[in-house]
Parts: structure tokens; C-alpha cells; sequence
């Protein structure tokens, strides 16, 4: 697709992050089952929840724009998928793998932060209020796991993989 317009740019890369989001919902019952710490799994279950969600979030601005939902590849999200990949066969002592887990975790969130931040902006300059309004309910929810991952990591994991 040639890129002659912002609304060109902005679709372009609502395409990428509604591929992003769906390798994600693959992913994430994987990290759940790599995971040793009771919280940080089920933190990973409820952000595949969360996730399924956000893909259809993201179904909903294609609509709101009038546009056809349709994925293109993400590859930024197929390599930070493929690196979580290795920490998950890893042979690691638990403790430390959850610490690796959680890095690769917030590598993800840390993508989805400046994609979603970025179509924010792009959304409201095209005046697609209602699309702004989706996108940024998105945006809060990738903050807050960031955040989740971090406080977890400094109060109970980064401690235990230190440990060992
Ligand atoms: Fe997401």
C-alpha cells in the first residue's frame, strides 16, 4: 500500500498492531505455562484475557473508521515472540527464568505502549474521536500490565532469581 496520506500511515499501522495483538494471544498461554510464580502466571492469563479483548477493540476502530479489519504482519512482534520462545525452553532454574520472563514480557508491553501512543496521536490529528477514545482505553490497560510486571518483579521475583 502506498503511504501517500496520514490516514494512509495511520491504518498501515492499525494493520500491524491487529497482527501484533493476535501473535500475542498465541503467546501468552505459553509464557503462562513457562511462569514458576504463582502470580506472575496468572498475571499472564488475565493479559491473554485482556489481549482476546483488545483485538476485538482493535476490530472496532477499523469499523468506526470504515475500513476492512485486516492483519498485516508484525514483525517487530514475531521477533520479541521469538526471543520469549527461548527463554521458555531454556533449561533455567524457575526463579530465574520468571525474571527472564517478565524482561521479555515488558519488552512486549514497551512495543505496544509506543504503537498505541503513536496511533493515539495519529487518530485524534484525523479527528476519529471515537477511534481516540478505543485506542487510549488500550493504551491504559498495556501501561498498567507494564507497570504490574515491574512491581512484581521488584517485590518478589528480581529477589527470588537473586537468591539463587
Ligand atoms: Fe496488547
Amino acid at each position: 500500500m502506498a503511504l501517500k496520506t496520514l490516514k494512509d500511515l495511520f491504518l498501515d499501522e492499525l494493520r500491524d498492531l491487529l497482527s501484533a495483538e493476535k501473535q500475542l494471544v498465541k503467546a501468552l498461554p505459553k509464557m503462562a505455562a513457562a511462569a514458576a510464580n504463582p502470580v506472575l502466571q496468572s498475571g499472564f492469563e488475565k493479559h491473554l484475557r485482556e489481549t482476546e479483548n483488545q483485538v476485538e477493540r482493535l476490530k472496532q476502530v477499523f469499523e468506526v473508521i470504515g475500513e476492512t479489519a485486516r492483519a498485516k504482519t508484525c514483525v517487530a512482534m514475531e521477533g520479541l515472540i521469538e526471543e520469549g520462545g527461548e527463554i521458555i525452553e531454556e533449561d533455567a532454574e524457575p526463579a530465574v527464568k520468571d525474571a527472564a520472563l517478565i524482561a521479555a514480557a515488558q519488552k512486549v508491553e514497551h512495543y505496544e505502549i509506543a504503537a498505541y501512543g503513536t496511533l493515539v496521536t495519529w487518530a485524534g490529528m484525523l479527528g476519529h474521536k471515537k477511534a481516540v477514545t478505543l485506542l487510549s482505553q488500550t493504551l491504559k490497560e498495556e501501561k498498567a500490565t507494564d507497570d504490574k510486571l515491574t512491581q512484581l518483579a521488584e517485590t518478589s521475583v528480581n529477589p527470588a532469581a537473586a537468591r539463587k
